[in-house]
């Protein structure tokens, strides 16, 4: 379908289940400047992370739907929960459409560790599945991963609270046995907890590496989008953003506001995609 958004650039859709995938789409807006960006935050089912893979998949399957609809020439899939529940039926069923996805760092964490011991912060839902037990299985190597589930924290992100004594407290919880059993290395696997990077440097001691995937993931679109869709006739044009949310407008806009850093207009999805 045809794009409403300017000729001269290219619509990209992103989505993940509320307002985490911006740490991602911050790294896509810098490798893509000219590209007009639509993102979704599906913070209506937030969060993902405690929800069957079934469902997750109809939540995935809908928003892509939207987003082609909104002439996407590609989607990201900016949430390695809904990649580990919804990567493989959504490449299946879009086919022709390029598809980028995120997984944990696992394989950088594992060249970056020194002490050969690398923690693994995600949710629930990305540590249980098979993707995540196939990804250990091909890089892993040597190295011991352990892992930690992080219930409240995508939640935190969500309210927009990245600093209070509650959150702190969480962020100490989940990096503590981590940090116990030796890790020098945490991956940051979901795209939430970019936000609450800054908390937890405040938490981990200096010398532990922090891995977020934002930027290899932005490195792979624009290569898929350079490399798979055809060259455009008109160049030049001005990128934008559009956002949408399948929760309430009024809080996504404050909140999306204050993790995009500067004042966006946030619109609702249509009833059909709510
Ligand atoms: N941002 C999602 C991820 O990367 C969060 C999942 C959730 O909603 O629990 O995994």
């Amino acid at each position: 379908m045809d794009s409403p958004y300017p000729h001269t650039s290219r619509t990209i859709g992103v989505f993940d289940s509320g307002v985490g995938g911006l740490s991602v789409l911050q790294h896509i807006r810098a490798a893509l400047p000219d590209a007009h960006l639509v993102y979704i935050a599906d913070s209506g089912h937030v969060p993902y992370g405690d929800k069957s893979p079934a469902y997750i998949e109809a939540r995935s399957l809908a928003l892509t739907r939207f987003l082609v609809g909104l002439g996407a020439e590609a989607v990201v899939i900016a949430c390695n929960t809904a990649t580990a529940a919804a990567a493989h039926s959504l490449r299946v069923r879009f086919n022709r459409l390029p598809i980028v996805a995120m997984e944990p760092a696992v394989k950088p964490a594992v060249a970056a560790t020194k002490t050969g011991v690398v923690g693994v912060l995600a949710t629930v839902g990305t540590l249980e599945s098979a993707r995540f037990a196939a990804l250990l299985e091909k890089y892993a190597g040597n190295a011991k991963i352990v892992t930690q589930g992080c219930p409240g924290l995508v939640e935190a992100v969500e309210r927009g609270d990245l600093h209070s004594i509650e959150t702190r407290r969480l962020v100490e919880r989940y990096t503590a046995p981590l940090l116990k059993a030796g890790a020098d290395t945490l991956i940051l696997g979901c795209t939430h907890y970019p936000f609450l990077a800054p908390l937890i440097r405040e938490v981990v001691d200096d010398g532990i590496t922090l891995i977020d995937t934002g930027a290899a993931v932005a490195r792979e679109l624009k290569r898929r989008v350079e490399g798979e869709l055809p060259p455009r006739v008109t160049q030049g044009g001005i990128g934008g953003e559009t956002f949408f949310t399948s929760g309430d407008e009024a809080h996504a806009t404050r909140i999306m506001s204050a993790l995009w850093g500067g004042a966006v207009v946030v619109e609702s999805l249509p009833d059909e995609f709510l």
